[in-house]
């Protein structure tokens, strides 16, 4: 029954019956964690082959030799490969180490003090430099912001992508405005994959913010699909090339998640005039990349069909993780007005918004009894979730049987705050 629809004896005594359950947990002694986009030890396992793969022929197809120094733009069939994941030639895509994290802090401090265009464009001529983050979010992108001392300002995630009437307005009006933070396909937390319309509103938005404006195009779960029949991203990149805004984008992605977390590829794609500037800087960072796990990540993945086969065996893997937690929220929660979650189509994380004024009482009454979930309001700029609702559910890492064991004390303790609230004078 919906809790608007309970009297106040029902509320009490279903309260009485859950605080049973909740003291039966704590008693239980559990140690579940639901914190962590990490893929889990079967997930990494399936790249296992990685290693040894090379043998003795560490030649490139063009007869590099992968081990020595150079080539800061990656290996050729490296940047074909994961150009293929990102929509773009190879030729406007750059392989760079194992992080995109990484990749996109170097661009945002290459904008920042060196200029896209030389030193008159650096964004750090002016006293304030702000970026869009559309909320809920991904929270290292706005730690990023924090940590250069970029402003954020939140703007709304639609079911359709950012809210782009607010943002056209915005960036019309702030010539501060210096950047627009997207997870395309999948979002972290929420799951959703951006319109058509939505992409080519942002593929335009060179046309109409300050200049040097940049859209950071974070495509992390570009292949990363739990179903068939999950929605496809439209090309930002076509849509660029046809209102020429190829300069206003850049696009980063890695296999973090697709072969090992902590050893894998990474990879930007911009305009070449970008990538010229962004290697220009780059030059003074490093010789060159790690071509060697390039070169294994290219023998492992190329092949028609091979990346698809790889990413569907993952899907397999967390796919009935996922269906857990769903499956679940929907026989406890659903009509019950107790809270709203998201039912993503692939990524990794899943969204959950209690009552308005109760995620951190949920998760501080989750930790009581020993399930861990990513701190409340860590989707939000600053860690400031005006509404204090929002929690993100990360699947993937923990057993089935772990994730069967966390979402049912998770579900005990957003009832428990949900009711406790409506009883509260
Ligand atoms: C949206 C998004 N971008 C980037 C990353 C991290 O990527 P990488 O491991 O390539 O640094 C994550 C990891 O959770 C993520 O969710």
């Amino acid at each position: 029954m919906h809790i608007d629809q309970l009297s106040a004896t029902e509320l009490t005594s279903q309260l009485e019956t859950l605080k049973e359950q909740y003291d039966a947990l704590r008693g239980a002694n559990l140690a579940l964690d639901l914190t962590r986009g990490k893929p889990s030890t079967e997930q990494v396992a399936l790249s296992n082959a990685l290693d040894g793969i090379l043998g003795d022929d560490f030649l490139a197809a063009n007869g590099i030799d992968a081990r020595n120094y150079g080539g800061l733009e990656g290996l050729e069939e490296a940047r074909a490969l994961f150009g293929d994941v990102l929509g773009t030639p190879a030729d406007e895509t750059l392989i760079g180490g194992n992080s995109s994290l990484t990749l996109m802090y170097n661009t945002i401090e290459f904008a920042l003090t060196d200029g896209l265009r030389g030193p008159a464009s650096a964004w750090g001529n002016s006293d304030t430099v702000k970026f869009l983050c559309p909320t809920p979010g991904y929270d290292r992108h706005f730690a990023l912001c924090e940590y250069l001392g970029i402003e954020m300002i939140a703007v709304p995630m639609l079911d359709s992508g950012p809210d782009m009437d607010t943002i056209e307005a915005l960036v019309k009006q702030d010539s501060a405005i210096k950047g627009l933070w997207c997870v395309p396909r999948f979002s972290n937390p929420t799951g959703g994959v951006y319109s058509d319309a939505t992409v080519e509103r942002i593929a335009r938005l060179g046309l109409i913010a300050s200049d040097h404006f940049l859209v950071m195009w974070d495509n992390a779960y570009a292949v990363h699909s739990l179903y068939d029949d999950a929605p496809e991203l439209a090309s930002i990149r076509t849509y660029c090339q046809q209102h020429n805004t190829l300069n206003n984008v850049f696009q980063f992605g890695s296999t973090s998640k697709v072969t090992f977390a902590g050893a894998g590829v990474a990879f930007l794609a911009t305009s070449i005039e970008n990538l010229k500037a962004f290697k220009n800087h780059l030059a003074f960072r490093t010789i060159g990349p790690d071509k060697v796990n390039q070169l294994r990540h290219t023998r492992f993945l190329s092949g028609s069909g091979q990346l698809a086969e790889h990413m569907a065996a993952h899907a397999a893997l967390i796919r009935p993780r996922f269906e857990c937690v769903i499956d679940s929220l929907a026989r406890e929660l659903d009509g019950t007005g107790m809270g709203a979650w998201s039912s993503p189509r692939g990524g990794y994380f899943i969204s959950f918004n209690t009552l308005p004024g109760l995620a951190r009482e949920v998760v501080a009454l989750a930790e009581t009894i020993g399930v861990k979930l990513t701190p409340a309001g860590a989707t939000y700029p600053y860690g400031k979730d005006p509404k204090d609702c929002n929690i993100r559910l990360s699947p993937t890492y923990p057993s089935l049987d772990d994730v069967q064991a966390a979402i049912t004390a998770f579900i005990v303790c957003v009832k428990i705050a949900s009711l406790n609230a409506r009883l509260k004078p």
